[in-house]
């Protein structure tokens, strides 16, 4: 039976505060979400500003949502659901928001200047770069002692270096970099200070591509300058844009998921010494961390074009939806023993990458860069262990990527 959402059907208790905090075990979904997937796998909730956006849960409804042309990306479009208060404040400001939030022609358009970049065989000529830059970072950690911050020691400085490898950000700029990109991602720095951080960056990509105008090199912004800007496919603040785009849509996903990713197996010693033992399993491993633990896990952002019908609910124009990839990777109707982490899974078609038109763009790097990372660490950390009990380790409840803020280690 389809119903429509109205006032009379649907009370205060029917649309819950969204996103939750994971109250019971950090590792595991959400109570509510869980319960959502099972009794009303297209449900409303009540964000921080009261809107009301749809939450669907269940994995092929979320394959079809993410497929389907009458759902928009662009956040322009009134009824767009935002999660944060920051990122609300990007559809206020008169700034190019970057192909992601974009829908197509347009978004096709500039996705396609970049596809030349993240095709796997490009992707694969990067491996053996980033199998130095994780050598070189565990160098650091080891070298400092035990114990150590896995995520401020190594997952959050190998994007970045990655990143600006990528992009040609020279090498004395990095340490410049990696601040403002660290303080643009700390949702809990507040408003003023994530703005500032936007600005520098900005200004910086600003510089750097005038800079790539004139002494052009073999990376991505100057052939974007050469190729796209200066026959006037794209204007200067597109390619600064764009560039942005890149590096926060890599940084904080990569960052958070090889962190949670390595708690997630130190959670479970078989599954680490799996590893430990058969380093070939790291691919297969890597592809059921993605799956378990979705680090995009309050929804991709989208709102209704049209009416639409889904999950036995009547979806009108205009109204917000949150696809819940979280939900829908552990949804027993798609996986056997969803909650069970398993490295040696046959994992088939998880969507923690997205899926249909904006799957991630970086999806060939993010692979590699997450195989090479934990292939690194159980390497040369095989005894790697967490100093502290899982309820007293910070998890990023209330960011849009999942993740620990520290992973205290000792090896
Ligand atoms: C574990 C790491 C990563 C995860 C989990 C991830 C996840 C995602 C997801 C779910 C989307 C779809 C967003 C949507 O449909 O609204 C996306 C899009 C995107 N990702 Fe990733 N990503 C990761 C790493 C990267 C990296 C390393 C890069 C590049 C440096 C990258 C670049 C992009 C871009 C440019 C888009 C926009 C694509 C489009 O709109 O067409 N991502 N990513």
């Amino acid at each position: 039976m389809t119903t429509t959402d109205t006032a009379e059907s649907t009370g205060a208790d029917a649309a819950p505060a969204y996103p939750t905090v994971r109250a019971g075990c950090p590792l595991a979904l959400p109570p509510l979400v869980g319960e959502m997937r099972e009794e009303r796998p297209v449900a409303r909730v009540t964000l921080w500003d009261g809107s009301r956006p749809w939450v669907i849960t269940r994995y092929a409804d979320a394959r079809q949502a993410l497929r389907d042309p009458r759902l928009s990306a662009d956040l322009h479009r009134p009824g767009f659901p935002f999660i944060s208060p920051v990122q609300k404040l990007q559809q206020n400001q008169d700034l190019p928001v970057g192909f992601l939030r974009m829908d197509p022609p347009e978004h096709s358009r500039q996705r396609r200047m970049l596809t030349q970049e993240f095709i796997v065989k490009r992707m694969e000529r990067m491996r053996s770069e980033v199998d130095a830059m994780v050598d070189r970072l565990l160098d650091d950690m080891i070298a400092a002692g035990s114990p150590a911050d896995l995520v401020g020691g190594f997952a959050l400085p190998l994007p970045s270096l990655v990143i600006c490898k990528l992009l040609g950000v020279p090498y004395q700029d990095h340490e410049f970099f990696q601040e403002q990109s660290r303080l643009m991602l700390d949702q809990t720095a507040g408003l003023e200070s994530v703005l500032a951080a936007r600005e520098e960056l900005r200004g910086y990509f600003d510089r750097l591509a005038v800079h790539k105008r004139r002494r052009p090199a073999d990376d991505l912004l100057s052939r974007l300058v050469a190729e796209q800007e200066t026959p006037g496919h794209l204007s200067h603040d597109e390619v600064v844009g764009m560039a942005a785009v890149l590096l926060v849509a890599g940084h904080e996903t990569t960052a958070n998921m090889i962190g949670i990713g390595v708690l997630n197996l130190l959670e479970r010693p078989d599954q680490w010494a799996a590893l430990c033992e058969d380093p070939a399993l790291v691919p297969g491993a890597v592809e059921e961390l993605l799956r378990y633990q979705t680090v995009i896990h309050t929804g991709l952002p989208r709102v209704a074009t049209e009416d639409i019908e889904m999950g036995g609910v009547t979806i009108r124009a205009g109204e917000g939806i949150l696809i819940q990839l979280a939900a829908a990777n552990r949804d027993p109707r798609f996986y056997d023993d969803p909650d069970r982490l398993d490295v040696r899974r046959p994992v088939r078609q998880h969507l923690a990458f997205g899926f249909g038109v904006h799957q991630c763009l970086g999806l060939p790097l993010a692979r590699l860069e997450l195989q090479s990372a934990l292939a690194g660490i159980v390497r040369r950390l095989p005894r790697l262990r967490v100093t502290k009990p899982l309820e007293q380790l910070d998890f990023r409840h209330r960011m849009n990527v999942y993740g620990v803020f520290e992973l205290p280690v000792v090896w």
